[in-house]
C-alpha cells in the first residue's frame, strides 16, 4: 500500500506521521515544491520509526511526482493555511489552482488512485477535482467530517464531563464556521442521548463551539490546527487501505441524496477499498435539513467563484 502527501506543511506532515505511526502503509511519499523540505521532514520522520516502532518507509520529494507513481491514495493538503481572522472560503482563489495541478499530476502518475482532499475551502476545492478530473465519485473525498466530528465529541465529552471514548456524534454539511451541522439530537453518551443530560442551551453552545473549532484554534496558534486534521485524514486513508467499511462523514459528490446535487457537502459514507462504497442516508427532521439546505446554498455559493 502506497500513499502519496502532497504538502510538507505542519497538515501534511502530520499525516505522514500518522498514517506511519499507524504501519498500515509499505510506503508514504511526502512531497512539496519547497526544495528539500519534504526530504527534511521526510527524514526527520523515518528517525522516529525505531522510537515509535513503525515500518512504514517515508520518501520526501521536490516537486517530483514519478516518485509517487503508483501510489494507491493521495491526500492533497498543498496550498495556503487560514491566518486569524481569515475564513476557509477567502483561500480559493490561490488553492484552486494548486489543488487542480496537483490533483493532475497525481493521476497522471497513479491512473487508479483514490484522492483525500484537504486543501480549503475544502468542500469547493474538492467539486473542482470532480469537476477537472473526470474521476468517478468514488474516488474522491473530501476530509471534513471527520476532524468535526473529533472536535464536536470533545466539545460533548467537556459539557458532559466524560471521556471522550463514552461520547458519539457525528457533524454533516459543509466544512466552514456557518456551513457544519453538529447532529446533537443524534449525539449519544454510551447509547443514551446526550440530551437527556444536558439543557437546549448547553448543547446549543456545544454545536455552536464546534462549528469555530478550527477558526478557535487558528487564532490561538496563529495558523491553521493540524494535529486533528493530520489524524482524521489518518483514519480515513486507513479506513480505505484496510479495507475497513467504516463509517465517517465526507464530502461527497451528491447526486439526489438528501436532495442534493452538484456539489460535494459532508453526508455519511461507508469508506472502503474502493474509497467511497456507499452514501448513507440518514433520517433528518426538519429543522435538521433546513440547516442542510442552508448549508449547501453556502458551499454552492463558494463553488461559483471557481473559474471552470
Ligand atoms: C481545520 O482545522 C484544516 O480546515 C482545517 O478546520
Amino acid at each position: 500500500m502506497k500513499v502519496t502527501v502532497v504538502g510538507a506543511g505542519a497538515v501534511g506532515a502530520s499525516c505522514a506521521e500518522y498514517i506511519a505511526i499507524k504501519n498500515f502503509a509499505s510506503e508514504v511519499v511526502v512531497l512539496d515544491i519547497k526544495e528539500g523540505y519534504a526530504e527534511g521532514k521526510a527524514m526527520d520522520l523515518m528517525q522516529t520509526a525505531s522510537l515509535n516502532g513503525f515500518d512504514t518507509k517515508i520518501v520526501g520529494s521536490t516537486n517530483d511526482y514519478s516518485k509517487t507513481a503508483d501510489s494507491d491514495i493521495a491526500v492533497i493538503t498543498s496550498g495556503i493555511p487560514r491566518k486569524p481572522g481569515m475564513t476557509r472560503e477567502e483561500l480559493i482563489g490561490i488553492n484552486a489552482g494548486i489543488v487542480k495541478t496537483v490533483s493532475e499530476n497525481l493521476i497522471k502518475h497513479s491512473p487508479n488512485v483514490i484522492l483525500v482532499v484537504v486543501s480549503n475551502p475544502m468542500d469547493t476545492m474538492t467539486y473542482l477535482v470532480h469537476k477537472t478530473t473526470g474521476l468517478p465519485r468514488n474516488r474522491i473525498i473530501g476530509m471534513g467530517g471527520a476532524l468535526d466530528s473529533a472536535r464536536f465529541k470533545y466539545r460533548l465529552a467537556e459539557a458532559l464531563e466524560a471521556p471522550i471514548s463514552d461520547v458519539d456524534g457525528m457533524v454533516i454539511g459543509g466544512h466552514s464556521d456557518t456551513g457544519m451541522v453538529p447532529l446533537t439530537a443524534h449525539a449519544t453518551r454510551n447509547s443514551v442521548k446526550v440530551s437527556e443530560f444536558l439543557s437546549e442551551e448547553r448543547l446549543e453552545q456545544v454545536a455552536a463551539d464546534t462549528k469555530v473549532g478550527g477558526a478557535t484554534l487558528t487564532k490561538l496558534l496563529g495558523t491553521s490546527a493540524w494535529y486533528a486534521p493530520g489524524a482524521a485524514v489518518s483514519g480515513l486513508v486507513q479506513a480505505i487501505a484496510c479495507d475497513q467499511k467504516k463509517m465517517f462523514p465526507c464530502s461527497t459528490l451528491l447526486e439526489g441524496e438528501y436532495g442534493l446535487n452538484d456539489l460535494c457537502i459532508g453526508v455519511p459514507v461507508i469508506l472502503g477499498k474502493n474509497g467511497i462504497e456507499k452514501i448513507v442516508e440518514i433520517k433528518l427532521s426538519d429543522a435538521e435539513k433546513a440547516k442542510m439546505q442552508e448549508s449547501a446554498a453556502g458551499v454552492s455559493k463558494t463553488n461559483g467563484l471557481l473559474e471552470l
